[in-house]
Order: structure tokens, then C-alpha cells, then sequence
């Protein structure tokens, strides 16, 4: 058995699509807790704009919660990091992965993004979340892997070594 892969990165970091192709090449189920959770609690925009950010962390919490500690590769939402519960936990069962991609990318892969309420913010919001984040980031990784101009297949290929 392989110990659980959770990738952990700002939205627009591509681990939604590099959880894809690891999980193809590792052979285990591949995991979205964005999609869980719309899935079974609807929306996340719509979460965001009738129950807040709050509600949205409580249902991502428990999806999260249900996740196996063997043979998952787990794409988490930009805040996995927000919930610490979680966290804790992951610490000691999990591998974490954490794909860093600049703000020049991320600007680009969200330019027309209208899904993600935290984005669509203003500039100084972003930015301000944006080296939040960083730092909790870098804080909960055991790998760190930059992800700028390459491909999805070769960024779950590096993962892989050190499953
Ligand atoms: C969020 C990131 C999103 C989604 C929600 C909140 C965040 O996931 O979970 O909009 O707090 O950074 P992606 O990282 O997949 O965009």
C-alpha cells in the first residue's frame, strides 16, 4: 500500500490536473475535494454567496475527513491549508505535495476565471492572500515542486519519486 498523495498549491496551480495523471501512472484513485464537495453540497460559488466562506470550509472539512490514509492522490482547493484539523492530521500519514507555480502563470490561467470567490477580488486582496498562503504552504509540504513552463506529465512524474 502507498501512503495517501495530497497536492496542496494556490488555485490555478494545476492539481487537478497533475492529480489526474498521477493517479493514472500510480494506479490508485484519483480524489477532488473541490468536486466532492460540489457534488454533494452544490456550488461553490454558490456556497460562497449564500452561506460563506465559513459554511464552504465545514463542508470541505468533511470531505476531506473521509479521505483514506492509503492509495489516494487527493487534489485539494487552494485552502486546503485553511483547514487545520486536517493538517494536524496529514502531518504524520500523508505525503504532501506542494505545486508552486509564480503569479505571472496563475494571473494567466485565472485571467477569465469566474468560479473562484477569492480570486475575484481586488488586486490588494489577492496579493495579500496570495503570500498568506505561500507561507502555509512551504510550511505544510514535504515536496516542493515548481510547476512553471512544464508539462502535467512530467510534474506527476517528479512526484512520483518520492512516493
Ligand atoms: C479556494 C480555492 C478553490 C476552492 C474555493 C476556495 C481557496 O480551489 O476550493 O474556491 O480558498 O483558495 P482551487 O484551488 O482548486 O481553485
Amino acid at each position: 500500500n502507498m501512503k495517501t498523495i495530497y497536492l496542496i498549491g494556490f488555485m490555478g496551480s494545476g492539481k487537478t490536473s497533475v492529480g489526474r495523471r498521477l493517479s493514472d501512472l500510480l494506479h490508485i484513485p484519483f480524489v477532488d475535494t473541490d468536486e466532492a464537495v460540489e457534488k454533494t453540497y452544490g456550488r461553490i460559488a454558490d456556497i460562497f454567496e449564500r452561506e460563506g466562506e465559513e459554511a464552504f470550509r465545514t463542508y470541505e472539512s468533511i470531505i476531506l475527513q473521509g479521505i483514506p490514509s492509503e492509495d489516494r492522490v487527493v487534489s485539494t482547493g487552494g485552502g486546503f491549508v485553511e483547514v487545520r484539523k486536517k493538517l494536524e492530521y496529514t502531518y504524520y500519514t500523508a505525503i504532501v505535495a506542494y505545486l508552486q507555480a509564480s503569479v505571472q502563470q496563475k494571473l494567466q490561467r485565472l485571467k477569465y476565471d469566474r468560479n473562484r470567490p477569492l480570486w475575484n477580488q481586488d488586486c490588494d486582496t489577492r496579493k495579500h492572500l496570495y503570500n498568506r498562503r505561500q507561507i502555509l504552504y512551504e510550511a505544510y509540504a514535504d515536496v516542493t515542486i515548481n510547476t512553471d513552463s512544464r508539462s502535467i506529465d512530467n510534474i506527476a512524474r517528479e512526484i512520483r519519486q518520492f512516493v
